[in-house]
């Protein structure tokens, strides 16, 4: 994993201290189970605690000032049903064009952003954007013999077009280069100043470009460049390092070490998944050297200047995550939403959000974000994505040829958050085909087909058919369901709870895996059951054929529900064609089955949508491998 860091300007030495795993909040109980086997409950949401101190530890550097007293606030704005929130995904360096690494950040955010919709949590923004200063960009128009803004122009249109196209639900796209978010960074910068955490020094370190940061020895290797002349290179990416003296600003991010400790020992849930909340807590138990936050103007033109001080250029991380503030107002109406911040970052770029960010904020006198999730990478047949190796998958591509839900629910249903995960193009028409068109669109054309359902309503349920029993075992003579119809509908019945549970602990990819594994037994069920070999004359078989539909089509609501965050349009043809309206497509609407405990259920009886034909068809390899072919 690469671990960006600076050079030794200042360190020392910390204590060791593991985290105490008894810290983590209670579990909750679940409620009485009404279902035979009912799911367990991950612990509930919890509001961020305060860090207990805010700058232990710092004696020997004069430590900010200006105490966040702001964190005091913070925890009394977030949290809780109704709240504000801002997610977010990272934004993206305008160098290039998208590939599918960016777009799976920014589905991840777009699928948290949805399913909150779905809780009608309360008011929620999803940003992202381009990062448009640096030397990278400063570089790469050099390179391309266009000017940065050019370039960054083309750049962030296109990455806006792939978002919109991927249907990314963003609400505010910001780009670095514009005038307001300047502003926020200038007063961020005054903020900091004023707080004390900055300082004038001598800088020294291997800079490498491509990452936009200093790396310690410790993350270098040496190499042959083409010209067969020895090269110092990034451990982790290969990238060339340059050996780079200057007088910068420093931020005294050392003085930080206890407070951003005490900030995650107190607020466990604040990285998600745990993997990456520990590798946090290691990095804070090494040392934490001060971090060089301005460029000699001389050398990086294209940036922010520093305030009062026109030979500095600010760093272009620090330009960067305000992004996260500016696009809520700051310096004037963020309190309405900072710090209910929740950022989806890829792993590469974790010590930023995780440790410079927070410290970053807290110098500043605002609270460090709510929450940051984590992912990890795609690579292609095995190896890193990269522009060199020519192996760029370009979303853009693969939404054309396996349309967009396809694509989405195939990086979100494969993209595991703890570690990295190979593309291949059999990989991705082999799960859509098998999951999306066979069994769930399958399941659809054979529950509603005329030959089973002429009346093309929603039947209704007999709880003579299946009675509503404590335990199924006790069912003996009554009714027409087994054992395994009873533990089928119990799994559909949790599985609202179970999915909450994933999306809460940023498994989207296991909320996706209960989904499947639920469709797979709804087609069993049907295919037991055999409804089209019932006989309709037969009152007592019209019953059972109706419940089985009725049981059916039940399932179908709660994942059609489900998978709106994921499927947005394949979710809305299917809540279509069961008749089920627009406001009744939230998580409150979710109750599956209610005939079995008696009570109404409003679908009943009701006329089906409109057949549209086929919910979702099978898509093909494309004749080629799928490489980047969108240019700048
Ligand atoms: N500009 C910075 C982020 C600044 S946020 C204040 C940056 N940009 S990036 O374009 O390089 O990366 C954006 C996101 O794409 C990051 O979350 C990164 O991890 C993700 N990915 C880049 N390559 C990736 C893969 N191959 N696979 C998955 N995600 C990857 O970093």
């Amino acid at each position: 994993m690469r671990q960006r860091n600076m050079s030794p300007v200042a360190s020392r030495r910390t204590r060791s201290r593991r985290p105490d795993p008894t810290a983590r909040t209670a579990r909750a109980q679940p409620p009485a189970p009404h279902w035979p086997r009912a799911p367990r409950l991950r612990r509930p949401f919890r509001a961020a605690a305060l860090p207990r101190r805010l700058c232990g530890g710092a004696a020997m550097l004069r430590p900010p000032r200006r105490l966040p007293r702001p964190l005091r606030r913070a925890t009394a704005t977030v949290a809780g049903s109704g709240h504000r929130l801002l997610l977010s995904t990272p934004i993206f360096y305008a160098n290039g064009p998208p590939h599918i690494g960016h777009l799976y950040s920014a589905l991840l955010a777009d699928a948290l952003h949805r399913y909150r919709g779905l809780r009608r949590a309360g008011p929620g923004r999803l940003s992202t954007g381009t990062d448009e200063h640096g030397l990278k960009i400063q570089q790469a128009a050099t390179a391309a013999g266009t000017s940065p803004s050019e370039l960054c122009e083309r750049a962030s249109g296109l990455f806006r077009q792939a978002l919109t196209q991927a249907a990314v639900s963003f609400t505010d796209f910001t780009r670095t280069s514009e005038p307001h978010h300047q502003q926020a960074v200038r007063h961020f910068w005054g903020a900091l100043q004023d707080g004390g955490a900055l300082y004038k020094g001598s800088y020294e370190g291997w800079y490498c470009t491509p990452e936009e940061c200093f790396l310690p020895e410790s993350q270098l290797a040496e190499r042959r460049d083409a010209q067969g002349r020895l090269c110092r290179v990034s451990l982790e990416t290969g990238h060339q390092v340059h050996w780079t003296k200057e007088e910068n600003y420093m931020f005294r991010l050392s003085a930080f070490q206890d407070p951003l400790r005490n900030w995650l020992r107190d607020n466990p849930r604040t990285i998600s998944p745990d993997p990456f909340y520990q590798l946090v807590l290691h990095w804070l138990e090494e040392d934490l050297p001060d971090l060089s936050v301005s460029r000699e103007r001389s050398r990086l033109q294209w940036g922010i200047p520093v305030p009062s001080d026109s030979t500095q250029t600010i760093y272009v991380w620090v330009d960067a995550l305000v992004n996260y503030l500016s696009v809520v107002g700051y310096p004037e109406t963020h309190g309405e939403w900072w710090p209910a911040a929740h950022h989806v970052v890829g792993k590469d770029i974790l010590k930023f959000h995780a440790v410079y960010w927070p410290a970053l904020l807290i110098a500043a006198g605002l609270a460090p974000p709510e929450r940051i999730f984590v992912h990890s990478h795609w690579t292609v047949h095995g190896q890193k994505m990269s522009k060199s190796l020519g192996n760029v998958i370009d979303p853009f591509a693969c939404i054309r040829q396996y349309t967009v839900d396809g694509f989405r629910y195939f990086l979100l249903r494969q993209g595991v958050p703890e570690r990295d995960c190979d593309y291949y193009d059999e990989k991705v028409v082999k799960l859509v085909n098998s999951e999306l068109a066979d069994a769930l669109g399958g399941l659809l054309n054979r529950s509603t087909a005329l030959s089973i359902n002429p009346s093309n309503t929603y039947p209704c349920f007999s709880q003579s058919c299946f009675p509503n029993v404590l335990d199924y075992r006790e069912t003996k003579g009554m009714g027409r369901a087994s054992a395994e119809d009873y533990e089928f509908v119990a799994s559909v019945a949790s599985l609202p709870l179970q999915v909450a549970s994933y999306f809460e602990g940023f498994q989207i990819y296991k909320a996706l895996e209960c989904i499947a594994l639920c469709v797979r037994q709804t087609n069993s069920f049907f295919q037991r059951h055999r409804p089209w070999k019932l006989n309709r004359k037969d009152p007592a078989e019209q019953l059972w054929l109706d419940t089985i539909i009725h049981i059916t089509l039940e399932c179908l609501r709660v994942y059609g529900t489900l998978l709106q965050p994921v499927i947005p349009h394949t979710a809305d043809r299917l809540l279509s064609r069961l008749g089920v309206e627009p406001e009744e497509r939230d998580l409150s609407s979710l109750t599956f089955l209610p005939r079995y405990s008696g009570k109404l259920c409003p679908f009943e009886g009701r006329q089906l949508g409109p057949d549209t034909g086929i919910l979702f068809h099978r898509v093909e390899k494309p004749r080629q491998q799928q490489i980047e072919t969108k240019k700048l």
